[in-house]
């Protein structure tokens, strides 16, 4: 049987980007799962406080997550659906993680350099700088591996910008098995076949929650006239005849991607129908699509939004299962480590 594990962090709406890249798959996971495979998802907020957050703002969009990951076609009957602060066994597995991995290794994470290079650009220093940096940030991905060796997951289906995240799981797993006695089972990737969405205005980057131009992304809850403005407005290039192409023209291809999997197509197949048709025409069908595709989650979000008594006893619901789940690892890790 297969455990699957996987997480979000509840950092406001989720975007198209972790909706194609990570939710939908989650979806489709839970409609193919066995009856005896497991299902676990997570809404993330100890790793959400890495970086600052508005205490009331974090406290909505916990909620709202809930409510996103419900709308969108989690099962609470099929699947764990719980927020990770509220299993205490994360932080304390994450915590012994944090006393058998090398900072070496946690330096290597790119998530860590990209955060390295972004504080410098803003202090405007040449000088490599972790002192402004709070240490979460540095051992984020300890915790990751945390939530997903709590559960002895086997499979994490993830976007890319995960990937590396993963194989650290993998490590510090072996890295426990070896040292302390076989437990954990090393976790395969498991990639999502939209493996990356790009911003709408910078597709040399990544469709993102942090980016400071909201009209980069495209939020699950956004209305059809907001979508059409954002596609409208995505950066392409002025090449006539439309192709696939990610490397030298990442715009047209992101809506090519984005195109192909929101009509479950081959994206081959949807460049090859475009080829004559110009940027106009792909726009506007791209833009139709995506509304299609978060019509109905969008209304089921904005109608469980409303019902907080609900959402609160599938939170409850969901904590009780994840520790009843998590209660035999941490237990079993704490007699291994001498902790009894
Ligand atoms: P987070 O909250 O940043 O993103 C949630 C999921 O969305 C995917 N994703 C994307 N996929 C394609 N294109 C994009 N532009 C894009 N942006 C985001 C991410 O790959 C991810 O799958 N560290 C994790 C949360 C986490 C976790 C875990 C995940 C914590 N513990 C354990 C799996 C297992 C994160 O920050 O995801």
């Amino acid at each position: 049987p297969r455990i699957v594990f996987s997480g979000i962090q509840p950092t406001g709406t989720p975007h198209l980007g972790n909706f194609l890249g990570a939710l939908q798959n989650w979806v489709k996971l839970q409609r193919d799962a066995q009856p005896e495979d497991d299902m676990i998802f997570s809404i993330v907020g100890w790793h959400s406080l890495t970086l600052p957050q508005d205490p009331k703002a974090l406290s909505i969009a916990r909620r709202d997550m809930l409510a996103v990951l419900l709308a969108i076609g989690l099962d609470p009957q099929k699947s764990t659906i719980f927020h990770q602060d509220e299993n205490r066994h994360h932080v304390e597995l994450g915590w012994l993680f944090n006393c058998i991995t090398p900072m070496g290794k946690l330096r290597r994470m790119t998530t860590w350099k990209g955060r390295l290079a972004a504080s410098r650009n803003a202090n405007d220093e040449s000088e490599v700088d972790e002192s402004m940096l709070n240490a979460g940030l540095f051992t984020y991905p300890v915790l990751q591996a945390a939530d997903i060796l709590l559960y002895k997951a086997t499979h994490v289906p993830v976007g890319e910008d995960q990937k590396q995240h993963l194989e650290l799981a993998r490590d510090i797993g072996d890295t426990f098995n070896r040292t302390f006695g076989r437990i954990f089972p090393l976790p395969e990737y498991v990639a999502t076949p939209t493996r990356r969405v790009l911003s709408l205005k910078d597709p040399s980057s990544k469709m993102s929650k942090s980016s400071p131009d909201v009209s980069s992304r495209i939020l699950l809850t956004d209305t059809d006239t907001q979508i059409k403005s954002k596609i409208r407005s995505a950066v392409t290039d002025s090449i006539r005849e439309i192709s696939y192409d990610p490397v030298s023209r990442p715009g047209t291809s992101n809506l090519l991607t984005i195109l192909a999997a929101c009509t479950d197509e081959d994206v081959s197949d949807v460049a090859v129908r475009y080829a004559d048709k110009g940027h106009g025409a792909l726009k506007s069908d791209v833009a139709s699509a995506v509304s299609d595709l978060l019509r109905e989650p969008r209304e089921e979000f904005e109608r469980l939004s409303k019902d907080p008594g609900y959402l609160e006893q599938i939170a409850k619901e969901g904590a009780e299962k994840a520790q009843a789940r998590s209660e035999g690892t941490i237990r079993k890790v704490r007699k291994l480590v001498g902790l009894v």
